[in-house]
Order: C-alpha cells, then structure tokens, then sequence
C-alpha cells in the first residue's frame, strides 16, 4: 500500500474508531480496515481528506461446512468507514463504485451469491444509502453486557410450574439435532439460513463435538421429562470469531435459542435464558452477542426483553449481481 493511502488509512481508522465510541459503547474501539481484494476505495470529503474509505473481500465458503448454512456460498463483503457523523453521501459513493468493481467480476452473476455489508444499528444516517443501492437488512447481531437485567414477565412464574433445566449430555445428541435444526429451519424461512444437503449431517456433527465439552454450554428444558426447549451457546474460546464485533473482554456467542412451536408462549424460553445468564455470569462472560433474522417476529421482542439490542445490522442483495 503506498504511504499516501496508508496514511489516509490509519487517520480513518483513529477517527472512526472514536466515532464509533460516541454512537454505542459497544461497538469495537478500534475501526481498523483489513485487507481488501485491492487497494481501499476512497470517497473524497473537504479539503483532499477523504470522507471515508472501503475495502471489498471475497469469499467462497465451500460445500460441505456448515458456514454454507448460514448464507451464500460467494460472499462479496463491503467494509466501510467512515469519517463524518452523517454518512449518507460518501456511504452512497462507496456503495456506487462498490457496484462498479462486482460488474467486472463474472463469479458475481451467480446465483448463490450475495454482496454483503455489515452495518453499525446506531448509526442510522446510512441506511437510505444502503436501501436506494438495493440492499435488505436481513440479520440482527444483538449484545447483551453482563449484569443487564431481563424484563420480569408473567411468564416469570408460569415457567416454574413442573419446569426442569438440566444440562445437555452426549446422550441428548438425537434431540438437541433435532432442536438445532429447528432453529436452522425457522431461519430459512427469514433468508438468514439456507438449508443445504449436508446441513443435517453437519449440524449433528458439530452438535455431537459440543456435547463432549465439560463444563456443558447447552440447556435443556424439560417438561414432564420430555425435552421441550433448548439454548445453546458458543463457549469464549470458540466465539472469536465473532467477538471482535464488541468491546474487549469475554466474549460468547448464544448460537441456538429454541422452543418447541407447540410450547411457546408459556414462559420456557424466558426460563431458559435466565438459566443461560446465570450461568454464564457466574463464568465470568462480560458480552453476549447473538444473531436474529430481521424478520423474525418472534425474535427482537424476546430478546429484548432478555435483555439485548440491536449492535450491527447484516445487509445483504442476492445474487450480488443485483446490486444497484
Ligand atoms: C423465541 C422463542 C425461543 C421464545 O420461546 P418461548 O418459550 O415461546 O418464550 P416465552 O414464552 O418465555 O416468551 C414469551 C413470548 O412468546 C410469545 N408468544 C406467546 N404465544 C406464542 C406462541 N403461541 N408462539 C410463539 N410465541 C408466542 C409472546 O410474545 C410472549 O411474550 P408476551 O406474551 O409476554 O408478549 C420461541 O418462540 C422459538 O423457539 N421461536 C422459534 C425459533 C426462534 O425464533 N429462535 C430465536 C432465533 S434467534
């Protein structure tokens, strides 16, 4: 990179970063811009310092890991940052010569394929820009710090009524596949998940590892001894790979939240969480993210009311191609 760029880029990553701070807390107080697939696109503010900057990175998750449910198999993702508090105009040129570069790539035509860009909630000056490019924010990562209280609910008593929360076993392996792929069907129905033919297999796989792990990191709500509810959560060494979308400290990801459709509304999940924070607090875990589908109605209102909110939106136009 020559210095002239790299310059420009560490003066955008100090001012974003504080930035960043004074839109939420939470997010990370760094702003650092990785590597892109070539040199930053630049949008030109006042005085020859740019307004902001973007990288584009590709990728191909392959057939065959479970990643590939969770989204497109090409994944074009943009990472902007920017300098002034309204985004609006230099998001709007980034996002136009974003559009540029992928119309030169013939692997954007196909059709598994989405141009992706992840969003900070708070900071609503650049959502037009983003909706007037033909993007949907589709995924909600939402953070719960350690310590912030549920909303008491009438559901708080109800759950305790012949309730029983027990850790999950390797012998629960049958079940807690079949409520992990609960989740992963509810998802698909949202965009935010894509069944694949191994999904199935690959889940069971992964569920099977995750149930060897001692202390256990998975819940099973049972009712009448029949397991009705389950929540699942990434343990602080394997939820780095998104921790560094908050502020330092112990981080976990809760990857599986999920009550059976005939026992919800009865105060189960709320059971579960509270059960899962408990836990989890007593672990030392300072920040809690999670994912949510945008258009899952049952989801932000829960959440919330466990105690998380909004901390990135996930944007996403499919086939990238189709990006405006
Ligand atoms: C989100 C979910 C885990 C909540 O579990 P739950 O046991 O239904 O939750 P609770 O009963 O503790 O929470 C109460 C809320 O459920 C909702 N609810 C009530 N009846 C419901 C029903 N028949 N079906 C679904 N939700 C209902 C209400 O909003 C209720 O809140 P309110 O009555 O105070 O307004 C559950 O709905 C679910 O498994 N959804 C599908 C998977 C999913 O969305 N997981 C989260 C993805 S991030």
């Amino acid at each position: 990179m020559p210095w002239m760029v790299r310059d420009a880029v560490d003066d955008i990553n100090r001012a974003v970063g504080r930035r960043w701070q004074g839109l939420d807390p939470l997010l990370p107080p760094r702003a650092d811009l990785p590597e892109g697939c070539a040199a930053p696109l630049v949008a030109n503010g006042v005085n020859g310092r740019p307004a902001g900057l973007a990288v584009c990175r590709h990728e191909h998750v392959p057939a065959g890991t479970l990643n590939q449910t969770w989204g497109t198999a090409g994944r074009f993702s943009l990472v902007l940052r920017l300098r002034e508090a309204d985004t609006s105009g230099a998001a709007d040129d980034l996002l136009g010569q974003w559009r540029d570069h992928l119309a030169r790539l013939p692997e954007v035509a196909a059709d598994d394929t989405a141009a992706m860009v992840n969003w900070p909630a708070r900071d609503v000056s650049g959502v037009n820009a983003l909706l007037r490019h033909g993007m949907q924010a589709l995924t909600v990562v939402a953070v719960r710090p350690a310590g912030h209280a549920a909303v008491v609910t009438r559901h708080d008593e109800a759950a305790h009524q012949g309730l029983v929360i027990r850790e999950a076993r390797p012998a629960d392996l049958d079940v807690v596949t079949e409520l992990e792929m609960g989740v992963i069907r509810y998802d698909a129905l949202f965009g935010a998940a894509v069944i694949r033919p191994a999904t199935g297999d690959l889940v069971r796989a992964e569920t099977q590892a995750a149930l060897a792990a001692r202390p256990a990191w998975a819940w099973l709500a049972e009712r009448d001894g029949q397991p009705v509810g389950l929540v699942h959560v990434q343990p602080p060494g394997q939820s780095g790979w998104i921790a560094g979308m908050t502020r330092p400290g112990v981080t976990v990801y809760l990857q599986t939240m999920f009550v059976r459709p005939e026992m919800r509304g009865s105060g189960i999940g709320t059971a579960l969480v509270r059960h899962a924070h408990s836990m989890l607090d007593a672990r030392g875990v300072q920040t809690t993210l999670l994912h949510y589908a945008q258009m899952n109605p049952l989801s932000a209102p829960f959440w919330n009311r466990m105690g998380y909110r909004p901390l990135w939106t996930g944007w996403e136009v499919r086939p990238a191609a189709s990006l405006r």
